[in-house]
């Protein structure tokens, strides 16, 4: 996995008790760097089966991966290549930005949120598999009180028996946005995100650190504990929500444009509230 992995992979990794990963590292974005990804897997060839991990959306810089070199090494090894596209991977769904997520057509699984950008509420991740043999092997059951579908039934492609019809709202969100809804969706986070980080970064001290490609804005005012108070400035305020993180090495404050009302009078309102924290601040 490269560096700046999500930590709920680490979390599955432990929970399917394949314990700790191998870090690859990132390059100044948070992707992973494809050379450095190579000499890992040559490095580690004989040593058993590997699955690479891999990122469409860096929660700080929103970067994604690069997918193409990144698969092809992967494969060449024979590893099985999974995208953790937990927001990035809607990209896909945009003609504008599709080529962000350039190369993942290869990957072997996806992983994504529909509560993150396509909205729909809280808890529907999705899984994407090339094989879904192997996924059913592991998840089907068979009991002689239940009634098979021959279509299948979605028991048989994840752990619990019992669960909500989690299918439905994503299912209503799709429909009533179709093709164009959904690019229109995405390039609108993504505009917007690229306003704010266009109106903040004319405020006095502040350096946007990020190339913002996506929905993600990160931005530092000049040192860490001027960042921090800038940050608190801004929850006590509560006219927009920024919260706070460490990235290169440095207290930042993290913008995540990642609902579809924002708009262009939210986006003037928070620029105007970073400048009042800065002037507030300094
Ligand atoms: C890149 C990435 N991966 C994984 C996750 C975890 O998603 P969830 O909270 O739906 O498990 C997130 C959540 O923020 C994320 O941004």
């Amino acid at each position: 996995m490269g560096a700046e992995r999500h930590v709920t992979v680490d979390v599955a990794l432990r929970y399917l008790g394949l314990g700790a990963p191998t870090v690859v590292p990132a390059d100044d974005q948070g992707r992973i760097r494809a050379d450095a990804l190579a000499e890992q897997l040559a490095a580690s060839r004989g040593s058993g089966p590997a699955i690479v991990c891999l990122q469409a959306g860096n929660l700080h810089s929103g970067a994604f991966d690069p997918f193409a070199e990144a698969i092809a090494a992967a494969h060449q090894h024979g590893a099985w290549v999974h995208i953790d596209g937990a927001f990035g991977l809607w990209a896909g769904a945009s003609p504008t930005h599709q080529h962000l997520v350039s190369g993942y057509q290869h990957a072997d699984s996806w992983g994504t949120d529909a509560h993150k950008t396509l909205n729909v509420p809280f808890d529907c991740g999705i899984a994407i598999v090339t094989e879904p043999a192997p996924l059913r092997r592991a998840f089907g059951v068979h009991g002689d009180y239940l009634m098979p579908d021959a279509a299948g039934d979605p028991l048989d492609r994840v752990p619990e028996m019992s669960r909500r019809a989690r299918g439905v709202p994503v299912w209503a969100a799709l429909q009533s946005l179709g093709r164009t809804g959904m690019a229109g969706l995405v390039d609108g986070l993504v505009a917007h995100a690229q306003a704010i980080a266009a109106g903040i970064a004319e405020v006095d001290g502040v350096e946007v650190l990020n190339d913002v490609v996506f929905t993600q804005v990160c931005f530092a005012v000049r040192d860490d504990q001027r960042t921090r108070a800038v940050m608190e400035h801004l929850l006590r305020e509560g006219v927009t929500w920024m919260s706070g993180s460490r990235w290169a090495g440095r207290q930042i404050i993290r913008v995540s444009v990642s609902n579809w009302s924002t708009d262009e009078q939210d986006v003037a309102m928070s620029v105007a509230a970073v400048r009042r924290a800065v002037e507030a601040t300094g």
